[in-house]
């Protein structure tokens, strides 16, 4: 793998946790899960809780789960539906294996608003990270393997779509300051360098010559570091 690495001197803020009101019609973070653009996921990283919205494009039931390695066994899955009179429906369920999942006793999750129109299924509901229910998937800083599925009707019995992807749900907001005009940045870029497979760090030195700077200047932010994450996509 040829990676750039580099560090960009710009200044990035967190914002901080979003208050509590739904007001907000926008979730913090977007992702689309499957490839035909057909299940999308906004979510809202808050202190004790996660707030999602699914918008699929189904009038049949829709699911999301968390799971341990991808598959449906073990996993911890939402699913809900809306009926024709628009009765909207979400349960917390368990799966055991590649079967209907079954009810879990104690439900942890609380549906916030749904809705179905002539293309998609919409429902938004709120999740705390830890339910202290062993039958749920404790939600944390960790990468989850997200696993999604939709039904062309609300019989749960087969998948129209299945899928799954690894996501960050911890993710807080960045947002760029608006820098003025005696902001500069300065990128310092190391070209074209291979990471050996056989290392767990590389440290990799280079020496860079300072831009001319002929008054008092101070440096306002810079990156520290960047992650990069290999995932691996397991088809079950
Ligand atoms: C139904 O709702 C979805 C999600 O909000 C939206 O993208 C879509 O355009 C809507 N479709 C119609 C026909 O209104
Ligand atoms: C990058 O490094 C590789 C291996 O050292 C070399 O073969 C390749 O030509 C380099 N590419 C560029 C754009 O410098
Ligand atoms: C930076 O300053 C040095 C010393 O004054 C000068 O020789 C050089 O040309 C300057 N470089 C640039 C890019 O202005």
């Amino acid at each position: 793998m040829n990676v750039v690495a580099g560090s960009l001197v710009v200044l990035a803020a967190c914002t901080g946790v979003l208050g509590q009101s739904l007001e907000s019609k926008d979730l913090m973070h977007r992702a689309v899960l499957d490839q035909e653009g057909k299940f999308v996921m906004l979510w809202t990283p808050r202190d004790e809780d996660i707030v999602i919205e699914v918008q699929v494009a189904t009038k049949g039931y829709v699911g999301l789960g968390f799971s341990p390695n991808g598959g449906m066994r073990d996993a911890d899955i939402v699913l809900g539906w809306v009926n024709g009179e628009g009765k909207v429906t979400l349960e917390d369920r368990f799966a055991t294996g590649n079967s209907e999942p079954r009810k879990d006793k104690l439900q942890s999750v609380t549906l916030l608003s749904g809705f179905e129109n002539d293309t998609h299924t919409v429902l938004r509901f709120s999740r705390p990270w830890a339910t202290c229910d062993d039958e749920d998937f404790e939600l944390s800083g960790d990468t989850v393997r997200v696993i999604w599925a939709f039904g062309k009707d609300d019989q749960i019995a087969w998948h129209e779509k299945r899928g799954t992807k690894s996501m960050y749900l911890q993710e807080p907001q960045f947002s760029l300051p608006t820098l003025g005009n005696d902001v500069k940045t300065w990128d310092l870029v190391s070209d074209n360098i291979s990471l050996p497979d056989d290392l767990r760090t590389l440290y990799w030195c280079k020496l860079f010559k300072m831009p001319n700077i002929t008054k008092k200047t101070q440096i306002i932010g810079f990156v520290h570091h960047t992650v990069l994450y290999e995932c691996n996509l397991l088809i079950v």
